[in-house]
């Protein structure tokens, strides 16, 4: 709710076309529809991605909207990768994956965050390449793996 609230106000500032608001909004409903959902289940789904866990709901969401008929490219791809990132992104994933990270209800970094939502609609690649590396920071510190996609995106926006 928060991702799409945000999504939504970035789309009317920016001036989308509508269906390209149409799209932000609905990356930003739909990305976690599985992220409760039981292993089995999302395996089942995401068949084909060796992923863990963690980042599973991703491809698990995108299989399942194509399954039921969503044929958007760019909104299938912005879920599928929108915990990892992905060189192959338009304006759709790359926004998803901002909104997910600047949404207000995260508790840390709150007037960082908050500065860098303000700042998108005139600066989008900008904010982008900063919250891809404050993303990216994170998972080094935390000692996680950094998929190829994400560092493809990272060489990609240097
Ligand atoms: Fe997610």
């Amino acid at each position: 709710m928060r991702v799409t609230t945000l999504l939504d106000r970035w789309a009317a500032e920016l001036g989308l076309s509508s269906a390209e608001a149409t799209a932000w909004h609905d990356v930003g409903a739909w990305h976690d529809a599985l992220r409760d959902a039981d292993e089995p289940e999302l395996r089942q789904w995401a068949t084909g991605a060796p992923w863990p866990l963690s980042v599973l709901h991703g491809p698990a969401v995108a299989a399942r909207l194509a399954a039921e008929g969503e044929t958007r490219t760019e909104v299938l791809e912005a879920i599928r990768w929108h915990t990892l990132g992905s060189p192959a992104w338009g304006r759709t994933g790359r926004a998803l994956y901002m909104a997910d990270f600047l949404e207000p209800g995260r508790p840390f970094s709150r007037t960082e965050r908050a500065f860098l939502a303000r700042t998108l609609p005139s600066d989008f690649d900008g904010v982008f390449r900063q919250v891809l590396q404050l993303r990216l920071e994170w998972t080094l510190r935390e000692g996680k793996a950094v998929f190829p996609e994400t560092a493809a995106l990272w060489n990609q926006v240097l």
